[in-house]
């Protein structure tokens, strides 16, 4: 497959898209090596600034290094403009994010780059992934998993 680039969108880009980020570049990895998957472009983002320049939250972070996953380098920053035309995909986490990215452009070619991470997984379904930031840590681990199998989704749809 050619290289292509991604975004992924949550609203403060430190709990589900940053788990995106890591676990779609080990995807990558596992798929096609490491020198391969170094020709994507993978980043992620928030759509709010709330967070910008922090690391990704302790509870992500441990939950991604339980399955071998480091996202500890990664730092927040806001999603803008400028990403339409920096990226293939930008896949956002829920209908919330949707929205927020929708309404910075009215360029249909631009619009159609953005999709629901999850709709490679349950197509037509609307289906949300599920914000764990006032959660406990099973739901940080639910979010794991849910990213882990979009990643595999979307490589397969795409390939
Ligand atoms: P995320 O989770 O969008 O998955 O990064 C959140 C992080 C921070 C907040 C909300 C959700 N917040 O309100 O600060």
């Amino acid at each position: 497959m050619s290289p292509r680039s991604v975004l992924f969108v949550c609203l403060g880009n430190i709990c589900r898209s940053p788990v995106a980020e890591g676990v779609f570049k080990a995807a990558l990895v596992q798929r096609f090596g490491a020198s391969e998957a170094a020709r994507w472009k993978v980043d992620s983002a928030g759509t709010s600034g709330y967070h910008t320049g922090e690391e990704p939250d302790p509870r992500s972070q441990a939950s991604a290094r339980l399955h071998g996953v480091d996202i500890s380098m990664q730092r927040s920053r806001p999603f803008s403009a400028a990403d339409f035309e920096d990226f293939d995909h930008i896949l956002v986490m829920d209908s919330s994010n949707h929205v927020n990215v929708l309404a910075l452009t009215e360029d249909p070619a631009a619009r159609a780059k953005v999709a629901l991470m999850l709709d490679a997984s349950f197509p037509e379904q609307n289906k949300p992934v599920p914000d764990p930031y006032y959660g406990g840590e099973h739901g940080f681990e639910q979010v794991y998993q849910l990213l882990a199998q979009a990643s595999e989704d979307w490589l397969d749809r795409w390939a």
